[in-house]
């Protein structure tokens, strides 16, 4: 009988308590040994809910030899160090995106990882989810024919509290870059973006040189073209839709309804939305776990890797980039180290 894998969670916010609930609740061959955050109370109710040890030291879930794996949740900027110590110690990891903002971490955490020969799962969970998995097979079979435009929206009922909002990087960093993973594993890298943001809901959000509403038009190194746009204040809920158009057939995909009932009354169809991205994709967390602790058990290479969200995180803040200088920015692509490296071009397009 195989052993049970065991494993910690560290940072207890709206995403790590969802994976923790995960481990214990829903995903086999796995166990929760062990629940960390920094804020004492949201530690012990964590722990005390799921019935497992609790702490606000990392250091207490790195130091037990039992403990395989940590899930890393904790805010963006905590997530390099979390990584690497993780890795000193010989735990693999689920880290949630993006892995840093820092471009030199990083790479240091995942050359870290890598020296370490530990798992480094990043946790961007469209790539887990059915429809969009589905959509995936049918791209990379060529039923789509050759592809000319990626279209998709990720929006987000409400913006997060001020001290996420200070700390997420930017709606592209901390929203978009799910939209700009799935662009480059279903369409091609990216050659140039050009972005447009705007902050319409808080004065806070222009306070910190953030947005809350915002365009990116994407030219694939293939040829095809792409546009995104994300919302963090949408006001009726959470959505999240793409549509590929290809020579042979066009796919579109949506995550916006909570079940497949619709309602009908005379003059009037309607169904219920999903309330956030928890519901949303909720069965995407669920599988992206379980194939995290497939990856440790048979030792193979996770799905979506440092690599991937290090290459994500260059492209949105590329966006980024683009935004404030009011022009277009190109990308070198390049076969590098990291799979594909991307450089951002200092010289304006145009
Ligand atoms: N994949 C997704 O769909 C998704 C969705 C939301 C958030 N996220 C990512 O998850 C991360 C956390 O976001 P969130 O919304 O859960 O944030 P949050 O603010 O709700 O929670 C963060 C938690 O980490 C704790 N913490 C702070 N420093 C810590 C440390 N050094 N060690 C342990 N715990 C620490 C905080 O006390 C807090 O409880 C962010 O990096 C974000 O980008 C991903």
């Amino acid at each position: 009988v195989a052993r049970l894998i065991r494993l910690g969670v560290a940072g207890l916010g709206r995403m790590g308590a969802i994976h923790a609930e995960n481990v214990t609740a829903h995903v086999g061959g796995v166990e929760l040994a062990g629940v960390v955050d920094t804020v004492e109370p949201v530690a012990r109710e964590v722990g005390e809910r799921l019935s497992v040890p609790w702490s606000t030291d990392l250091a207490d879930l790195l130091a037990d030899p039992e403990i395989d794996a940590i899930v890393v949740a904790g805010p963006t900027a905590t997530h390099a160090a979390m990584v690497e110590k993780a890795a000193a110690a010989g735990k693999h990891v689920l880290c949630e995106k993006p892995l840093s903002l820092d471009h030199g971490q990083s790479v240091r955490a995942i050359e870290v990882a890598r020296g370490a020969g530990i798992k480094l799962q990043i946790g961007l969970q469209r790539r887990f989810d059915p429809d969009w998995a589905a959509a995936f097979d049918r791209i990379s079979r060529g039923e789509i024919g050759d592809v000319h435009l990626f279209r998709a929206s990720l929006r987000d009922p409400a913006a997060p509290p001020e001290q996420y909002l200070r700390t997420s990087g930017g709606l592209f960093v901390d929203a978009s870059i799910h939209l700009l993973d799935v662009a480059r594993w279903l369409i091609d890298e990216v050659e140039e973006v050009t972005a447009f943001g705007s902050a319409r809901s808080d004065p806070l959000l222009a306070e910190i040189g953030d947005v809350d509403t915002a365009v990116a038009c994407l030219r694939f190194r293939n040829g095809a073209l792409g546009v995104i746009d994300t919302s963090r204040v949408a006001a009726y809920g959470a959505e999240s839709c793409a549509e590929v158009m290809g020579s042979r057939a066009t796919l579109r995909l949506a995550h916006d309804r909570r079940t497949n009932v619709q309602w009908r009354t005379p003059g009037r169809a309607s169904y219920e939305l999903v309330a956030d991205f928890a519901e949303q994709y909720a069965r995407a967390y669920l599988l992206e776990l379980q194939a995290f602790v497939a990856a440790i058990r048979d030792d193979a290479e996770p799905a979506v890797t440092g690599e991937d969200a290090l290459a994500a995180c260059v492209l949105a803040q590329a966006c980024t980039r683009s935004l404030h200088a009011g022009h277009p920015v190109r990308l070198t692509v390049c076969d590098g180290a990291f799979g594909v490296d991307y450089a951002i071009d200092e010289e304006p397009v145009r």
